[in-house]
């Protein structure tokens, strides 16, 4: 599928993004472990979620979908997992695959967990070494690292870990296969990866608080009973990410973006545009199952090249992409290091915007750990590729927005992974 963008002369008006992909895949996983039924309000119906839907369901756990984003989870308890019949199937969904090892590792049956070629990629020793440590056995392709895998859990116990990446997925995995393990699980972290696993934790656990503790980038967690919990999922900062950037770059934009979450462990972008220059304000903060909530507005304005680098990158680990666009419209140089990671997200980001961006004009060079970008230059639209990277189809979607011409994004369709209706949304609020 195509994608086709025009440049436009501004983006105004109020919208709501999608549920969050990361909390929406939790609501489902800790839900089927849960005592009772968890009922999900404003769940993202994205490939990547109903991947989770899917194999959840072939656990043994009933699910039913009141609307698109409407659910009802009936957990099954702490031990009330069924060894699934066939192999599960996570498509493209790394949450999928590493945080459903976590809770396999745990369960005394057998299990395989695969996914499309992008996924069976994708490094998977991250968490097969912590999880065979506590006691599970885990098979893959390459000595073990690479998909699909094989779990065979079951007898797990606690064991104390320094993660080598600030990784959400690999810190979840071992966080939830400490829910099965014999005494306590505790897990360092290098950076302050999201954090909403542990926080859903904290409110299914009600009244076990000593089993649950947070302290400063050290997580602590003892095998207990979860109860049901009611979930408002709050729109997914990452897709909003992709219109506040296009407000910032598109003069006379504003754009107010209702209801989007605004946990620290994901605002780095705002942060990062804010220090660009660009007039961003987030209002009317409150809290909804326990994740921070806020109206976010973004208005065009001049903006300069930064340095991104430490604890910064994995609080926007998925926005370096669109970051990479804004800076190629910013004045003066914008540099980002330390980001090694995103070699391995679902494809490798540093190489494939670099190339994308270029073919639009742009002035970007890779660095092993991360890109350079010079700006501000103008772009003339083009063929674009997505690599089937839903983040790549919606940066150079953004970028084709302040582009000369028409730029036409070729494998559009994986913008569906995360984020169903973003062309739409896109035009509604274009002018
Ligand atoms: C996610 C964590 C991040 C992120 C991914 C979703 C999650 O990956 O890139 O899109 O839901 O935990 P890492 O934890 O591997 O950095």
């Amino acid at each position: 599928m195509r994608m086709t963008v025009r440049k436009v002369k501004g983006l105004r008006g109020q919208v709501r993004v999608p549920g969050d992909k990361s909390i929406s895949h939790r609501a489902l996983l800790l839900g089927a472990i849960a005592e009772g039924t968890t009922r999900v309000r404003n769940f993202l119906p994205a490939a990547d979620c109903l991947a989770t839907l899917a194999c959840v369901r072939a656990l043994g756990v009933e699910v039913e979908r009141l609307s698109e984003t409407e659910l009802i989870v009936h957990g099954r308890g702490w031990r009330g997992l069924m060894e699934p019949k066939d192999v599960l199937d996570c498509a493209g969904s790394g949450t999928t695959m590493r945080l459903l090892a976590g809770i396999l590792a745990g369960q005394p049956f057998y299990s395989v967990l695969t996914g499309n070629e992008q996924l069976r990629r994708r490094p998977m020793g991250r968490i097969a070494e912590p999880l065979r440590q506590m006691g599970a056995t885990v098979l893959g392709r390459n000595d073990g690292r690479l998909p699909p895998l094989t779990i065979l859990g079951g007898n797990l116990h606690g064991i104390e870990y320094r993660l080598p990446v600030a990784s959400a997925q690999v810190k979840s995995a071992i966080l939830l296969a400490g829910l099965y393990a014999d005494g306590s699980t505790v897990i360092h972290e290098p950076g302050p990866a999201r954090d909403h696993t542990e926080r859903m934790l904290a409110a299914m656990a009600k009244g076990q608080t000593s089993n649950f503790k947070l302290q400063t980038s050290k997580f602590k967690v003892r095998g207990s009973m979860l109860s049901s919990l009611d979930i408002v999922v709050p729109g997914d900062i990452s897709s909003a990410a992709y219109f506040i950037a296009a407000a910032c770059l598109v003069p006379g934009s504003e754009v107010t973006i209702e209801d989007v979450g605004v946990n620290p462990t994901r605002t780095g972008f705002l942060d990062a545009l804010r220090k660009m220059g660009a007039d961003i304000v987030v209002e009317n903060q409150h809290e909804v199952s326990g994740e921070p909530v806020a109206d976010a507005v973004a208005r065009a304005g001049e903006l300069r090249g930064i340095e991104v680098r430490g604890n910064q990158v994995p609080r926007m680990i998925d926005e370096f992409p669109i970051l990479a666009v804004v800076a190629s419209q910013a004045q003066g140089t914008t540099v980002v290091s330390d980001a090694a990671e995103l070699r391995v997200k679902e494809t490798d980001r540093i190489a494939n915007i670099a190339v994308e961006l270029r073919k639009l004009g742009a002035r970007i060079e890779e660095r092993p750990d991360g890109f350079v970008v010079e700006g501000p230059t103008p772009l003339v639209g083009t063929r674009v590729n997505s690599h089937g990277d839903h983040r790549l189809a919606m940066s150079l979607a953004i970028a084709g927005l302040a582009a000369e011409g028409e730029t036409t994004i070729e494998g559009a369709e994986c913008i569906a992974d995360s984020f169903p209706g973003f062309e739409e949304m896109l035009r509604a609020l274009s002018s």
